[in-house]
């Protein structure tokens, strides 16, 4: 190397040792700042508790039966329950920009890494991506169950199949707990269902390559299609909540408001609905189906049997759940409109 250049070296170096000193600063600021974050965070979680400690016995002595009150002192203790009611749902709130301790589930399958979001755009995004995966999911098992309906016979592609399915409903259910953990709604129903379909799948992967698998087979095949195409109707459908939801919050887009997202839901909630009870309907069948195969003179598998019975319990649940769901919220809005 030239004297130049390394001249040239030596200058830059020197130039980013500078850097590298700035850097290092940072760090140790960062650092403490990390440290200081922590302990605050410890500080308001003991806070919170001992708050809600409090108001809990505080209502519970309000409430005692048997207080002879006067008609001032009635206003003077319901005033104070609203009051007491108020601060503890703060309290909610402030809980949910601090760290939790995970569920049993998730420090079974996670050990005590935390999963908690701790701010709201972080649990949208989140969000957003979990429904992404589920899109993308969707689309891959739409064109593998075309591919096995229409072109591919082989029992271990299908086993492949099956074995993506497993690993897929798995991955829901981890995301899923830790929507839920950080306080997403999810109805408790959705979570099963996805536990349901991974001993579904199982089942179905460990299913030999018998007279009735066969005789399931391009059956099922075309179950995966129509409900890989209900899927991806739901991701719009949540997308799109998930999109109002987020400038709602933000206010950026002055169009949107809260009637507006109602009018949306409904429009959106009109649209999927028929194709949902479709699916449930083809769950049934599958049920029914499989329940006829269970009696067939070569049938020798307890898969025929067990697979019937989780396409039953699924048609079960997600009917109840679905219709308890819709009821639900026009119940919500007729009363708001009232
Ligand atoms: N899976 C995962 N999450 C779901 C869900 C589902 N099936 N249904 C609702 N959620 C989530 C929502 O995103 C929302 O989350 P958030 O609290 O983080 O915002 C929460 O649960 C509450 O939602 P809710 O208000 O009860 O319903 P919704 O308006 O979001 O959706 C339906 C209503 C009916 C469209 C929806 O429940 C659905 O698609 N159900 C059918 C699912 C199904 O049958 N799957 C199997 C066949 S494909």
């Amino acid at each position: 190397m030239e004297n130049t250049g390394i001249t040239r070296v030596e200058e830059e170096f020197s130039n980013l040792g500078k850097e590298f000193h700035t850097l290092k600063e940072e760090h140790e600021i960062y650092l403490k700042k990390l440290e200081e974050l922590k302990s605050l965070q410890a500080r308001c979680m003991s806070k919170v508790n001992h708050q809600q400690k409090r108001y809990k016995l505080l209502l519970s002595a309000l409430n005692r039966k048997g207080l002879d009150l006067s008609g001032e002192d009635q206003v003077k203790v319901n005033e104070l329950k609203k009051n007491i009611q108020k601060n503890k749902s703060d309290c909610q709130e402030v809980t949910e920009s601090l760290p939790k301790p995970n569920s049993t589930f998730l420090s079974v399958i996670l050990g005590r890494v935390s999963v908690s979001l701790l701010t709201r755009a972080d649990r949208l995004s989140y969000k957003e991506e979990y429904e992404r995966f589920k899109l993308n999911l969707s689309l891959i098992t739409q064109i593998f169950a075309i591919l096995l309906y229409g072109f591919i016979e082989l029992r271990f592609i299908d086993a492949i199949f099956h074995f993506l399915l497993v690993w897929y409903y798995c991955t829901l259910v981890i995301r899923e707990s830790i929507l839920r953990h950080n306080g997403s709604r999810i109805k408790g129903w959705w979570v099963t269902h996805h536990y349901l379909s991974v001993v579904l799948s199982l089942t179905l992967l460990i299913w030999p390559d018998s007279v009735t698998y066969k005789l399931f087979r391009s059956q099922f095949m075309m179950f995966s299609m129509y409900m890989s195409f209900v899927q991806l109707l739901q991701y719009y459908y949540q997308s799109g909540c998930l999109y109002r939801l987020r400038a709602l919050g933000e206010k950026r887009d002055m169009d949107i408001t809260v009637e507006g997202f109602q009018r949306w839901m409904w429009r959106g909630l009109q649209f999927i609905l028929p194709f949902l009870y479709l699916t449930y309907i083809f769950q049934l069948y599958n049920a029914y189906k499989l329940f006829e195969l269970s009696r067939h003179p070569q049938c020798e598998e307890w898969m025929v049997g067990a697979a019937g019975t989780i396409f039953l319990l699924l048609f079960i649940g997600n009917f109840t759940t679905t219709s308890r769901v819709v009821l639900e919220k026009s119940r919500k809005a007729f009363v708001k409109n009232k």
